[in-house]
């Protein structure tokens, strides 16, 4: 399958079209963006890193019967995916407080949360991806009930299957963020799920293991990451 037009950059990722109407190629870039894309940096080997990750956990998750847009890798740095309907909504799980919580809330870094909570976000860099909610979305038809109700489903299916994934590889799933698309009718999960959209800790030495360490600038980065890939046996 050959790339034919670039149809849109993101902040760590460029999306291709290709022969076929229903099918683009995601290309993963060594790009690391904070800040909502105002502070970006490269590293060597990222794009790689996460796009084999990427289809490592996709894989999980289509074992487990979750319907995910991964057709097949391609190659180091891409992938073939169904092209969806973006829904311009993210959704995230909290197992634990960290980021936005915390600063929002005030409580305590690391807490548990049970049970998990449920965020949505607008995604929407120029307004730094506002809170919203389920009204929001039937209000401004960002998505329908009945869509929204199956994404919130299944980003709870996916943190009962990766947080124990996760813990068996010595990692705790602190949180996650989950963006869905619409493809025949039917929701997909799309994006990426990679150590770029998650938290993960360290069970024993609670030592942060994902894009917090290029967020508050504690280096080794990729060192983390690929430490995180080994443990759960993706093969780089
Ligand atoms: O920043 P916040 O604490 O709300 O992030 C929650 C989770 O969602 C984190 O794992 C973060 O990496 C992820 N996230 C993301 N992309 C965003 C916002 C959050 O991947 N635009």
């Amino acid at each position: 399958m050959q790339k034919i037009k670039e149809l849109y950059r993101g902040k760590a990722k460029t999306v291709f079209t290709t022969e076929n109407p229903n099918l683009l190629i995601l290309e993963f870039r060594n790009d690391t963006s904070a800040l909502d894309g105002e502070r970006i940096e490269q590293f060597d080997r990222k794009g790689m890193i996460n796009n084999k990750f990427n289809h490592f956990i996709m894989t999980k998750l289509a074992d487990a019967g979750i319907p995910t847009q991964l057709e097949k890798l391609l190659s180091d740095t891409e992938c073939l995916v169904k092209r969806l309907d973006m829904v311009p909504v993210e959704c995230v799980i909290r197992n634990r407080a960290a980021g936005s919580l915390v600063r929002r809330i005030g409580v305590e870094e690391g807490i548990e949360l049970s049970p998990p909570l449920f965020d949505m976000f607008l995604k929407n860099d120029a307004l730094h991806d506002p809170m919203v909610n389920e009204s929001y979305c039937e209000t401004f038809g960002w998505v329908s009930k009945e869509h929204l109700a199956t994404m919130k489903s299944l980003t709870y299916q996916v943190n009962n299957v990766l947080s124990k994934l996760f813990l068996d590889a010595g990692l705790i799933l602190v949180d996650f963020k989950l963006e869905f698309g619409i493809f025949d009718g039917k929701v997909y999960l799309g994006d990426e799920f990679s150590p770029d959209g998650c938290r993960l800790w360290d069970v024993n030495t609670l030592e942060k293991m994902d894009k917090d360490r290029f967020r508050q600038s504690l280096g080794g980065v990729i060192e983390a990451y690929e430490e995180v890939a080994k443990r759960l046996g993706v093969s780089l």
